[in-house]
């Protein structure tokens, strides 16, 4: 059965489609883009239909990814049709969690639950911060994703 998985931040231009562009890299290089859909969303709108902000595009760029995804709010059915939402902060997942009800199919976990490092902290929001915010975000979610990928592949094998 094939796993579906959601990154969700605010405004899924920092975040969010950085996480999605790298599980998506590393899902491919292990030859499981049939069984692994990877997409992302943010909590509010204010950036709708753009492309990732130019340096998450750099940084995804320096390690060979290039991220194409065009910003998306999050909807209640997301709910319904990924087996794992991972929320970059706290914030995010408490937004997340308003809209759950009794049939909810995901896990609803923070990202950085799988981080080794530092686990369960945030993702910090680097939109105010300058290019080396995004450097470190990077090597969360790179952390992060790896550890997912492994989680994943063990559940496609249950
Ligand atoms: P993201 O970062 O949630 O990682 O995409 C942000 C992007 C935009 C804004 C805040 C955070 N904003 O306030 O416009």
């Amino acid at each position: 059965m094939k796993k579906r998985v959601l990154f969700v931040c605010l405004g899924n231009i920092c975040r969010s489609p950085l996480a999605h562009g790298i599980l998506e890299s590393m899902v491919r290089e292990a030859g499981l883009s049939h069984l692994i859909e990877v997409d992302s969303a943010g909590t509010a709108s204010y950036h709708l239909g753009e492309l990732a902000d130019l340096r998450s595009r750099k940084v995804a760029e320096k390690h060979g990814i290039r991220l194409t995804h065009r910003a998306r709010v999050f909807a209640p059915r997301d709910l319904h049709a990924f087996d794992y939402i991972l929320a970059m902060d706290c914030q995010n997942q408490k937004d997340i969690l308003k809209h759950v009800d009794g049939d909810c199919l995901a896990t609803i976990q923070l990202m950085r639950s799988y981080d080794p490092v530092n686990q369960n902290e945030d993702v910090p929001d680097p939109y105010y911060g300058d290019q080396s915010a995004f450097e470190e975000v990077f090597e969360m979610l790179q952390r992060s994703c790896a550890a997912l990928l492994e989680e994943i592949k063990l559940e496609l094998h249950r």
